[in-house]
């Protein structure tokens, strides 16, 4: 069910995007649908000498992506000068609607977009890929169980897993945004055992930066103000967001948001509550889930990894627990991280008060009992 431009009319197309100085007519997108509706949209050349990143986005015809791939495509991930190959990944009754979305990214005319490739074929998805968002997952259904969810997810992670290691690159960095988020990313990685461990992880950036609007808010300042919220744990409702090291920068000065909000009381109880609850608000709002909003985490994501983190200020992450702070080892747990040169590093010797210790484990407690579910539906 995949399609793309043959390799010569690729050829040309390279050569007209990239070396032209105006306007091609060639179209930009490359499947099966795009091909049927002879995609017509409009490139506007511009000098480039990078080479194009290969980039997969799964669920490709869904909400999240909706939003996450112009975000992807104009630039706001990998950088203003780097091109981009899209590749699109969603299930076969989806493909219609995947045809619509190709569509659309050819009518943004979105001069960093070198190519599209629309497919149900987790090969053609993953080959070559530098960095993978993995968005698409089963929903959780009325009537579904925790298990059945965990069951339908663990297995579409496991051939994701399989096909990120027989065909992507082995530095690829891999983003796990379908829930169950942290224990998809732990099977996704089982099974791609040729990419280290350390390039799967899982995304609670939305939880961040859910919790960076809740302390901004009631301080009455701009977002851009506070930094360095900590979410610790699973991206659930037993997640940590945890206040207690955050900062805010005013008029050329740091103060620690504790100091700033001067009540205790509201950031361990209401705080903790409103980020732990928002995405169930945001469905009950809405009667869907968070999407403009999960897009956008997750590009400031894969934006922070790719590009580092400003000196002095952290962002969390899932990422494999070598057991700080007393989490179990071997999931993927929320930590605070920096970023230097594509990798992360977990920040140490944080204080952890009484209050934050009883709320660590509960989550770490969680995402064992998840770890154990999980490879119990594996071997079974
Ligand atoms: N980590 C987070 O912070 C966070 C936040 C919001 C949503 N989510 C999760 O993100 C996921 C996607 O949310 P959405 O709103 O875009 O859902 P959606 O239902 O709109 O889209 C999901 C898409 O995934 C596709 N899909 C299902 N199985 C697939 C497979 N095996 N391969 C490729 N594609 C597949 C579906 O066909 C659908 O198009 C959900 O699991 C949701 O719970 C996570």
């Amino acid at each position: 069910m995949t399609s793309r431009f043959n390799k010569i009319e690729k050829q040309q197309l390279q050569v007209q995007t990239f070396q032209g100085g105006r306007p091609s007519s060639t179209p930009n997108c490359s499947s099966k649908v795009s091909e049927k509706y002879s995609c017509k949209a409009t490139v506007y050349p511009r000098k480039m000498t990078t080479a194009p990143l290969r980039v997969v986005v799964t669920g490709a015809a869904g909400q999240i992506a909706y939003s996450l791939l112009y975000m992807i495509a104009k630039g706001d991930v990998f950088g203003p000068n780097q091109p981009i190959i899209l590749h699109l990944l969603d299930i076969p009754p989806m493909m219609g609607v995947l045809e619509g979305v190709v569509m659309e990214l050819a009518d943004c005319a979105l001069p960093l977009l070198h190519d599209v490739i629309s497919t149900d074929e987790p090969s053609d998805a993953f080959r070559d890929v530098t960095a993978a968002f993995l968005v698409g997952a089963m929903p959780r259904k009325q009537g579904m169980e925790r298990k059945d969810l965990l069951s339908a997810n663990v297995k579409i992670f496991k051939v994701q897993g399989e096909a990120l290691n027989k065909y992507a690159k082995k530095d690829v960095k891999v983003l796990v945004v379908g829930n169950p988020a942290n224990t998809n990313a732990l099977i996704c990685a089982k099974y791609a055992p040729s990419i280290p461990k350390q390039n799967f992880t899982a995304m609670t950036r939305l939880d961040q930066n859910r919790a960076q609007a809740q302390i901004a808010e009631r301080l009455g300042i701009p977002v851009s103000q506070v930094s360095n919220i900590i979410i610790w744990g699973n991206h659930s409702s037993t997640q940590f967001p945890d206040a207690s090291h955050a900062v805010v920068e005013e008029h050329g000065q740091t103060t620690s948001v504790p100091e700033a909000l001067q009540d205790a009381a509201w950031l361990n109880s209401v705080f903790v509550e409103t980020v732990q609850k928002r995405g169930a608000a945001v469905i009950n709002a809405r009667k869907m889930s968070s999407a403009m909003s999960a897009a956008k985490a997750a590009a400031d994501h894969m934006k922070d990894w790719f590009s580092g983190t400003i000196a002095g200020k952290f962002v969390s992450m899932g990422v494999i627990s070598d057991g700080s702070y007393g989490a179990p080892k071997d999931v993927i747990f929320s930590f605070p991280v920096t970023i230097r040169g594509g990798k992360w590093q977990i920040v140490q010797d944080l204080e952890i008060s009484d209050f934050a210790r009883n709320l660590l484990d509960i989550t770490g407690k969680e995402l064992e009992e998840e770890r154990q579910e999980a490879l119990q539906i594996i071997e079974a």
